[in-house]
C-alpha cells in the first residue's frame, strides 16, 4: 500500500485547535533510485554498530509516534495528562514508552533501594516491605488494560477534540508482573472488621484511594514490572497498585502504604474529584468499573482514507467488567452494522484488537463502533448517557464516537443527533 506524507499532514493541519506541530520526517514521494530494480541507497553503505543504541529506540521515521498533551487542559506539566497515540498502535500491546500519563504532583523519583509498602490498620501483623521482599512471593503476569476515569472527559457536550489520541488515548494495556494482594495479606493476615483498604502514594500529591476489601482480594496486585521490565517512572516506579478494570485514579502509582479499615475513607479524590454529577445535581459517589467502550483508530482523524478500494478499519475495545464478547462497525452512523473480527487473545479486562474490511468508493461515511461485554452490556450512544448524567459530567464516558470520512478521505470527530 503506498503511503502518502501530504495527505497525512493536511489532516493534522485540521486538527487546529489541538496546535501540535509535526516534523516532517519521510518525503512526499519516493526517491526513484531507491525503488526496485536500483539499488537503494542505504545497500552499499555499512549499517549502525551494535553498541550505537544499547537501550534501543524507534525508527527516526517513527518519531511522530508520540504522546501528546493538549495545551488548554494543562495547568502545569505537573498536574497534567498526556495521551498514549492509539491511532498509531498495533496489536493490544501499549510500548511502556507511549503509555499516557497523568500525574497530580509530578513524577516521584524514588531509589529502588529505599523502597518500602507499609500495610498497617486491622491487620493481625503491621508490616513493611522491601521490593526484594515483594519479588519473593509467587508472581503473575497479566495483561490488563487502565483508563482514567476522565478519558473522553472533554466530549459530553458536543464533539470537541479532532483526534482519536485526544479523545480515547487516555488508556493503556500492558502486561504487569507483581505480586497478588491476596497472596500478600496472608502474611499480614486480615481482622474480621477489615472492609476496606486505604491506598496511599508517595508522590508529593498526597493520593490516597478507598478500595472494598472484597476488591482487594479478588484480582488486585502490587506490580513492579510493565511488558517485562521494571516499571517506568511515569507509571509508578519502583511499585503501583494494579486495581484491573476499575478507574485509573484508583491505581496508586509510587505506593506506600496499605492501611485496612472497617469503612471507606471519603478522600479528596473520592469527593471532590471521581464522583458522576446526575441531573437532579446529586452526584454518584462512587463508580469503580470502567464500562464497556470501543474506538476505532483507523480511519481516525489522524488516519485519512488515502485510497479507493479496499480498506482494513481497525479498533480496540475493551471492558472492566471482563471479556469483550463482540464488537459491531457501523459505517452510515448506525443505520447498519456488520460484526467485526476479534483477534485472540481476548483476555478479561484487557484491549482486544478488532478488523473489518470494507469497500471504499468515495462516498461520505459515518463510521461509529459498539462493544458488547460478556455480561451483555452494550455500549451506549452518549444521548443515553446524558439522560441520566446530564451534559456536565466529566468522568466515565464510554459512548460510540463517530468519525465523519467526507469524500476526500478527510476524518473529522463529529456528534449525530
Ligand atoms: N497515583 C499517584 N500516586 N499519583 C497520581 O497522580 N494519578 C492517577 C493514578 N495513580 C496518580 C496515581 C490517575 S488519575 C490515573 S488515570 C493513573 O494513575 C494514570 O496512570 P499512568 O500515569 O500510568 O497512565
Ligand atoms: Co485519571
Amino acid at each position: 500500500m503506498k503511503f502518502s506524507r501530504r495527505n497525512l499532514i493536511k489532516s493534522f493541519a485540521a486538527l487546529g485547535s489541538v496546535g501540535f506541530s509535526t516534523r516532517v520526517l519521510a518525503q512526499d514521494k519516493p526517491n526513484p533510485n531507491n525503488l526496485p530494480p536500483n539499488l537503494p541507497e542505504w545497500t552499499p553503505d555499512l549499517g549502525a554498530g551494535v553498541d550505537e543504541n544499547p537501550y534501543g529506540s524507534p525508527s527516526e521515521f517513527e518519531s511522530n509516534v508520540i504522546r501528546r498533551n493538549v495545551p488548554w487542559l494543562t495547568a502545569s506539566p505537573q498536574s497534567s495528562v498526556n495521551f498514549t497515540p492509539l491511532q498509531d498502535l498495533e496489536g493490544i500491546v501499549t510500548p511502556n514508552g507511549l503509555c499516557f500519563e497523568r500525574h497530580h504532583g509530578g513524577v516521584a523519583e524514588i531509589n529502588p533501594t529505599d523502597y518500602r509498602l507499609m500495610i498497617n490498620g486491622l491487620v493481625d501483623r503491621e508490616m513493611i516491605f522491601s521490593l526484594d521482599d515483594l519479588k519473593r512471593f509467587p508472581q503473575v503476569n497479566k495483561f490488563y488494560f487502565l483508563e482514567c476515569a476522565a478519558n473522553g472527559g472533554m466530549e459530553w457536550k458536543g464533539a470537541q477534540l479532532n483526534g482519536c489520541q485526544y479523545t480515547f488515548g487516555m488508556v493503556h494495556n500492558v502486561q504487569y508482573t507483581g505480586v497478588k494482594l491476596s497472596d500478600l495479606l496472608r502474611e499480614t493476615g486480615l481482622k474480621p472488621k477489615a472492609k476496606w483498604v486505604l491506598a496511599e502514594g508517595s508522590d508529593t500529591s498526597g493520593m490516597t484511594r478507598s478500595i472494598p476489601i472484597e476488591k482487594i482480594l479478588d484480582d488486585c496486585l502490587i506490580a513492579w514490572a510493565m511488558n517485562g521490565e521494571a516499571l517506568r517512572p511515569e507509571q509508578g516506579y519502583p511499585a503501583r497498585l494494579v486495581v484491573p478494570g476499575w478507574e485509573g485514579n484508583m491505581w496508586v502509582k509510587w505506593i506506600r502504604r496499605l492501611e485496612f479499615g472497617d469503612k471507606p475513607y471519603m478522600t479528596r479524590e473520592e469527593t471532590s474529584k471521581y464522583t458522576d454529577l446526575l441531573t437532579d445535581g446529586k452526584a454518584r459517589m462512587f463508580t469503580w468499573v470502567m464500562e464497556a467502550k470501543s474506538v476505532v483508530t483507523s480511519p481516525s482523524p489522524e488516519k485519512p482514507i488515502l485510497h479507493k478500494g479496499i480498506q482494513q478499519l481497525r479498533g480496540l475495545a475493551w471492558s472492566g467488567k471482563g471479556k469483550i464478547k463482540r464488537v459491531d462497525v457501523s459505517l452510515d452512523g448506525g443505520k447498519n452494522w456488520r460484526t467485526a473480527q476479534l483477534h485472540a487473545p481476548i483476555m478479561s479486562k484487557s484491549l482486544v484488537r478488532f478488523t473489518l474490511p470494507f469497500e471504499w468508493s468515495g462516498e461520505e461515511l459515518l463510521i461509529q463502533s459498539r462493544a458488547i461485554d460478556e455480561t451483555g452490556y452494550v455500549q451506549p450512544y452518549i444521548q443515553e448517557l446524558q439522560k441520566i448524567r446530564g451534559k456536565n459530567s466529566i468522568y466515565h464516558n464510554n459512548s460510540i464516537a463517530t468519525w465523519l470520512v467526507s469524500k476526500s478521505g478527510k476524518v473529522d470527530n463529529v456528534r449525530l443527533g
